[in-house]
């Protein structure tokens, strides 16, 4: 491959601009059948964002939509509005539109809470289903909060262990001991994908259950929690949901398991009469048992504004651009940047990795705190990995091409090794 910078690159670069590849780029972005969704996120101009897998951009709908519920709705409504605009119904109808990006059925997804509280009550429902089994499996590298929400979760129900094993072991590791299994579909850092279908039926020959984590899948990749016969699901509303910093997540009960999954933190708003206000608990009859407290509904709200632009756009079209963003981006690294130190951490073949890229660098977290000096963003994760997040529905071909170059550029020049690129912040 052999591709010049879009114009807005150029200022940046010192490369000889090849018109004819530049063209190529350009005309991919004019052919985009995605490429007016770009239009309907607020994006600042001189940024290439690669993070929408960890923050997803702003939608104009949620900029307004927000004005509107907060001067109207709580303004105005006030406590009227949980009625009059059915608040109370927010979780479950946005629930209902997740559902069609995920492949389950209305009344099995519903919003709330956040992706590790989810875990943990799904957990409990599962360990509560196989409660003769000892085992919960898990692949070491998983993304820490769902081990961690694991090792609560067994605090709480003594006598089990987590097991960890290596990825390409885990569907020879599930045996008649195994209560349940907890996997990332697609691997926060890596991401690779497990083979949901597969995976999910060989539990179910040995009678346990899979969690599935599909923080890193819905909006970017094709999942279809139907036709694997999944049990349990979570995800998360802020990364491809573009639902917002901190937004509430959510969580998938197959309808088969809905009438004895009985969630541990049984709060007022998963009762099947909240406002009767008895003493006694019982838990409504769907999907809304998984309710425990008041849900916050600017987050519900906004992210339903994130996951309409999805529907709209339609998963297969999302896939498919996402995996065409991710190989111009290792084809333009391999050409751009070979020599530099940088390793792909990730699947080289597109139908084995989701919707970013990780590359292994020794200085990783310095290289990204100057490429976002420069305008491109993405992410660090521990201990060497820079992560590019490819989100369909508002980047441009030629974004990855000017991405590509500010990363040659910063690995050139070395201008990472400037002392305030040392420090950590907080976030990474
Ligand atoms: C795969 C995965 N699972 C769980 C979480 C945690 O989500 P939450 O902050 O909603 O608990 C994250 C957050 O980045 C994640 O990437």
């Amino acid at each position: 491959m052999d591709l010049a910078p879009p114009r807005s690159a150029r200022a940046r670069t010192d490369t000889a601009a090849r018109p004819l590849e530049a063209a190529a780029v350009r005309s991919w972005d004019a052919a985009d059948p995605l490429r007016d969704f770009r239009e309907r996120f607020e994006l600042p101009p001189d940024v290439v964002y690669l993070d929408g897998n960890s923050l997803g951009a702003l939608p104009r709908s949620t900029r307004e939509r927000l004005a509107q519920v907060i001067s109207a709705e709580w303004g105005m409504g006030l406590i009227r509005s949980w009625n009059d605009s059915d608040w109370i119904g927010a979780p479950r109808r946005v629930g209902d539109k997740i559902a069609r990006l995920i492949g389950a059925q209305p009344g099995e997804v519903i919003v709330a809470d956040s992706t590790s509280a989810n875990l943990y009550k799904l957990i409990h429902v599962a360990l509560a289903a196989r409660p003769d089994r000892s085992e919960i499996l898990s692949e070491p590298g998983n993304f820490p909060s769902d081990l961690y929400v694991i090792e609560g979760a067994l605090r709480a129900t003594p006598g089990r262990v987590l097991r960890l094993e290596p990825a390409e072991r885990i569907a020879d590791c599930i045996s008649e001991n195994t209560a349940l299994v907890v996997l990332t579909h697609v691997h926060y850092k890596s991401a690779s994908v497990h083979d949901m279908r597969a995976i999910t039926a060989r539990a179910h020959e040995h009678g346990a259950l899979v969690i599935w984590d599909l923080s890193h899948s819905a909006g970017a990749v094709e999942v279809d929690v139907g036709a694997c016969n999944v049990d349990m699901a979570v995800g998360c509303g802020y990364k491809y949901l573009n639902g917002g910093p901190g937004a509430p997540a959510y969580l998938f009960v197959a309808r088969r398991h809905q009438a004895t999954a009985v969630s541990p933190l049984s709060g007022w708003m998963g009762h099947g009469r909240p406002f009767d206000f008895v003493d006694r608990y019982e838990p409504a009859r769907g999907i809304e048992r998984f309710l425990c407290g008041t849900p916050p509904i600017l987050g519900v709200l906004s992210l339903e504004c994130g996951v309409d632009l999805l529907l709209e756009a339609g998963a297969a079209q999302l896939q498919a651009k996402s995996r065409r963003l991710s190989e111009l981006f290792i084809a333009l690294v391999q050409e751009m940047c070979s020599d530099s130190g940088l390793r792909l951490l990730s699947p080289a073949d597109a139908s084995a990795r989701g919707s970013h890229l990780a590359y292994a660098h020794p200085h990783g977290y310095a290289i990204m705190r100057a490429l976002i000096d420069r305008g491109v963003i993405g992410d660090f994760r521990a201990p060497d990995a820079l992560r590019f997040g490819f989100t369909p529905l508002y980047l441009r071909y030629a974004d990855i091409w000017t991405a590509v170059i500010t990363l040659r550029d910063v690995l050139r020049t070395q201008c990472w090794s400037e002392p305030r690129y040392a420090a950590r912040a907080a976030v990474t």
